[in-house]
């Protein structure tokens, strides 16, 4: 008899945890170096230069700093935080074309033009509790959302595509397995059991068939009376022609996975916090770099003119804009670095005068999954029943990503509508109140949303070690690319590695 069945879950999780399966307490395991560590010895502080003040660079000096060194954070851009960037009513937003725009948000209204969720497990987090950003659920997953398929002529809510999708597998699957597809791999027992669950999972009848189901919702909710239907579900081939599935599945994965989170009032709160927490007289803003130089027992780096020297040097910039930087790194060195190609990533503010997604659409967060090249429309997570709020019209990489870069941003604000229309309406068009957009791969000093690798061998590794004094960060050295969660465990490693040799160090 299986452990599952002789007494329920508990019992078959007792019995994982003594063959050693079953999960393990996930805690922060980080033990950032000590203050302590140079006073033991007797010896003075050292210098480092950290060059980039995103989350990797603050997460390193932050960290730093707590041991003792003595930092020093340069920022080529006028503003800390890179990519963890807020936009606001005044900000403004200048591109490498020379067009700069200025948000016109309302009181309370903000833009994560970069990232805008965390996962649970995150590092990200753990220094949102230790610097005291507080947190509030983030909605990456609303049935009340629409999927947009290419194709498609309406948009179909997310519950009556999963509904959908959900119960033409398990009729499909349960289905087989009573013909007998499966028997060279389930007993009589197996296939009752996996009937069981295929007729809750898709909401099938006794006679396994998916006819619909109010999974799917209403054209007008249950109320005092049963509600009215919808029209019954288009037929297998069309469900699955129509590519809905992929949009069903889009929280499935680890990262992106319910519930997740974000910070109260815009994402740049754990950038502002980590920078406080540095010290602003640490970070030199508006400072370019133009020469990393190794010298037998420091670092020199040149930036606009002045020479910083230093023991070692942290390099958390991009690795696209790093291997275009002069100095003696060596050519193996500059050919890792610029071995990670950039990933062209956009995303546009809408700001509204009235919340017609929670008044009308009653969708209260969340995301609009589509194949139109707005790829995806975000709901805001916070402000419910503000007087106005703001949707990010489209989120989307690569071609599409590049498509509305090359646009001015007023034609980026056309197209965007255009495309969002075909599922919101006119409405959607007409009552914009103001708008920003970005593409990162045209944003000074960063050039990319986010860098895809070749593999994880070879440059990647390679990078993971030192170039003489100098020491790389950034999630570009991670396996959690485009998420702060890797800026930040690279900067951990890097302190921990950088503090490893100094202790070690003679003198
Ligand atoms: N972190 C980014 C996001 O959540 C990019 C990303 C998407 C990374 C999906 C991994 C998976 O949108």
């Amino acid at each position: 008899m299986g452990v599952g069945a002789a007494g329920g879950a508990g019992a078959m999780f007792a019995a994982m945890g003594a063959l050693g399966l079953a999960p393990a307490e996930q805690r922060s395991d980080f033990v950032p170096p000590q203050a302590s560590d140079f006073r033991l010895r007797g010896r003075a502080a050292a210098k480092v230069v950290v060059l980039g003040a995103g989350i990797a660079g603050l997460t390193c000096a932050y960290e730093l700093g707590k041991a003792g060194y003595d930092c020093t954070v340069i920022e080529a851009r006028d503003r800390v935080g890179g990519r963890s960037l807020t936009l606001r009513g005044g900000t403004r937003i200048s591109e490498m074309s020379g067009e700069t725009q200025r948000a016109d948000f309302g009181e309370g209204v903000y833009f994560n033009a970069g990232p805008g969720r965390i996962a649970q497990w995150m590092v990200t987090l753990d220094y949102c509790r230790e610097l005291g950003v507080p947190i509030e659920t983030f909605v990456n997953n609303n049935s009340s959302a629409y999927v947009y398929p290419a194709g498609a002529t309406a948009p179909v809510r997310a519950r009556t595509a999963r509904a959908d999708v959900y119960g033409y597998v398990a009729e499909l699957l349960a289905k087989a397995t009573n013909a007998g597809a499966l028997d060279r791999r389930l007993t009589a027992d197996d296939k009752d059991h996996l009937i069981a669950f295929l007729r809750r999972f898709g909401d099938i009848g006794e006679r396994l068939s998916y006819e619909g189901s109010p999974r799917r919702g209403f054209a007008a909710f249950p109320r005092t009376g049963p509600g009215t239907p919808l029209a019954p579900p288009a037929g297998l081939a069309e469900v699955l022609a129509g590519g809905i599935g992929r949009a069903v599945t889009m929280d499935f994965g680890y990262e992106q996975a319910s519930p997740m989170f974000q910070p109260v009032g815009g994402m740049d709160a754990i950038v502002t916090a980590l920078a406080a927490a540095v010290g602003a007289d640490r970070i030199r803003t508006g400072t370019r770099v133009t020469r990393i130089t190794n010298l037998p027992d420091g670092v020199e780096v040149i930036c606009d003119g002045s020479a910083v020297r230093a023991d070692y040097c942290v390099a958390a910039l991009p690795p696209h804009l790093l291997a275009k930087i002069p100095g003696n790194l060596g050519t193996p060195v500059v050919t890792a670095l610029a071995t990670p190609r950039p990933v062209a990533a956009g995303k546009i503010g809408l700001e509204y005068g009235r919340r017609w997604w929670e008044t009308e659409d009653r969708i209260y967060g969340g995301i609009t999954e589509t194949d139109l090249d707005l790829t995806h429309i975000w709901y805001p997570s916070y402000g419910y029943h503000a007087p106005r709020g703001l949707i990010v019209g489209y989120y989307n990489t690569d071609e599409h990503a590049e498509l509305y870069g090359r646009l001015a941003h007023r034609d980026r604000l056309r197209r965007a509508l255009t495309q969002g229309k075909k599922i919101h309406g006119e409405k959607y068009r007409s009552e914009v109140v103001s708008s920003v957009s970005i593409a990162w791969q045209r944003q000074q000093h960063i050039e990319g949303g986010w860098v895809r690798w070749p593999s994880f061998s070879g440059a990647f590794e390679l990078l993971q070690r030192p170039a003489g004094r100098v020491y790389f960060a950034g999630d570009w050295l991670t396996h959690l690319i485009a998420w702060q969660a890797g800026a930040m465990e690279s900067a951990r490693k890097v302190v921990t590695d950088l503090h490893h040799r100094v202790l070690a160090s003679a003198g």
